[in-house]
């Protein structure tokens, strides 16, 4: 479901403390060249969180966003199966996942839930499926069914 409507938690609860992971990731952002400072929050199935930022690059094109940092993390701490995510930016507009992390977290995560959530406000913004994000995906499914090679 895609919500954009606030939704005040409980202080302790696993989403405020989920919020508060992606916005103490987002503290260690390294954005000289853009100044846009992004955390990101995963959660896993069994409760773990695993906080990301966004870390530049002077080539920027090798730039990796904070999804993609907190999923790799994730990964590389044995983590494979995913609940939902937290994105925080200080936009008016709540920022949502680029097209890159979209597919990357579609490989790992399937159809996450996708929150986003203010860093000075500590609340959520809007709240998103992924399949919602990333219609028709490309995956796996595609690479075994393809048609006879030649
Ligand atoms: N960025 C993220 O980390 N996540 C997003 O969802 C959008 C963009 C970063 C990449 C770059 O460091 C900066 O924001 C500007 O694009």
């Amino acid at each position: 479901m895609t919500s954009s409507h606030a939704q005040a938690d409980n202080p302790g609860s696993p989403l405020q403390r989920l919020i508060e992971t992606a916005i103490a990731a987002r503290e260690n952002a390294v954005a000289p060249y853009s100044r846009f400072r992004v955390g990101a929050a995963l959660e896993t199935t069994t409760g773990e969180m695993i906080g990301g930022c966004n870390i530049e690059n002077a080539t920027y094109g090798l730039t990796v966003c904070a999804e993609r940092v907190a999923l790799f993390r994730a990964i590389a701490q044995g983590q494979r199966h995913f609940r939902r995510i937290v994105i925080v930016a200080e936009t008016e507009e709540p920022t949502p996942p680029c097209g890159a992390c979209r597919q990357v977290l579609w490989e790992f995560g399937g159809d996450l839930e996708v929150i986003l959530a203010h860093p000075l406000t500590r609340q959520v913004s809007a709240v998103h499926r992924l399949s919602q994000l990333l219609p028709c995906a490309f995956d796996s499914r595609f690479l075994t069914a393809k048609a006879e090679e030649k």
